[in-house]
């Protein structure tokens, strides 16, 4: 009963966003249409709180770009929108800056068919974080993606591609999808004129191999000035089809993002978000009040 009058409270919060999605959470199997036409094929969900390297779908690759958005974040976009090159940005909340200035960054990335994917709050080793702390590294950024866009995504790569198992249970427990990523341009190590033909070279070197999920870095300078459009020239000439992580999963959009967070594990109590995000500012009761694990709403 409340939890019925939680999800319509929720629902109606969220009737003015854009973009209403088909279902809250995706954890059952769906067919799939195939290649050929036939669409009895039941494929299996993909999972929560497993790692994952590459593309499930054939025949694309996956570039995806964590830690920003930044300064440099638009004019990638407008280079890769000149040549309906498709990526994932593996956002923070507040890392180089605070995510409340992008909001319009935001909001053209979904517009230009890009996915949002969480890269965490404040890009913390999550391997070195209480269970805890690692889920509020994850509901923080959720809550301000309500505020900005109206939903939250299924979608997150840990900062550092760092975790144990502590932190895949949470995951699980927060019904992420956990992508790591095959190619690693390694961009970040490799930020000076010289220096970035490494990361060019890992990038032709991965595809090169087969490999299809791609790391860069949107706030590096040498990344932005160099690295972009070098892999945009490449998968032009080498005839490549880009697409966000989730589309490269066999996933729609729909199932890329949601507007409720996972429900709670049994034996303990569902809030409503609009909740959370109550107690969570006002000056009475700290976040810590309420464990992010019971922050969300019962299924
Ligand atoms: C971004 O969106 C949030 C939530 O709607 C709003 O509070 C904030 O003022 C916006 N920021 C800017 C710079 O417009």
């Amino acid at each position: 009963m409340a939890a019925s009058l939680g999800r319509c409270l929720l629902v109606s919060l969220f009737a003015l966003s854009q973009w209403s999605p088909n279902s809250l959470v995706a954890a059952s199997p769906r067919p799939h249409a195939q290649p050929n036409g036939e669409s009895n094929i039941v494929k299996r969900a993909v999972p929560y709180g497993e790692l994952i390297y590459g593309c499930d779908v054939p025949g694309v690759i996956a570039p995806a770009f964590d830690d920003g958005p930044w300064i440099y974040t638009e004019d990638i976009l407008d280079r890769m929108e000149a040549a309906n090159f498709k990526a994932t940005w593996f956002i923070n909340g507040q890392n180089k800056d605070n995510i409340y200035k992008y909001n319009a960054t935001l909001k053209r990335m979904i517009a230009l068919g890009h996915q949002i994917g969480s890269h965490t709050w404040s890009h913390k080793d999550l391997a070195t974080l209480t269970p805890t702390d690692t889920a509020l590294q994850m509901t923080q950024l959720e809550e301000a993606l309500v505020n900005i866009l109206g939903y939250m995504p299924t979608y997150m790569r840990p900062p550092f591609l760092s975790y144990n198992q502590a932190v895949l249970d949470v995951m699980r427990d927060l019904q992420y999808v956990v992508i790591i990523g095959d190619l690693n341009t390694r961009d970040w190590a490799y930020q000076s004129a010289t220096e970035i033909e490494n990361a060019k070279q890992l990038f032709v070197t991965g595809l090169d191999q087969g490999f299809t999920i791609v790391e860069a870095h949107d706030q590096e300078e040498w990344t932005h000035g160099v690295l972009i459009d070098f892999m945009i020239q490449t998968v032009q000439q080498r005839g490549l089809v880009t697409v966000p992580v989730g589309a490269c999963m066999g996933q729609s959009p729909s199932e890329w993002y949601r507007t409720a967070r996972a429900p709670p594990p049994s034996g303990t109590v569902g809030i409503p978000l609009f909740l959370c995000s109550f107690f969570s500012t006002s000056p009475f009761f700290g976040f810590s009040f309420l464990s992010p694990l019971t922050c969300g709403i019962q299924g």
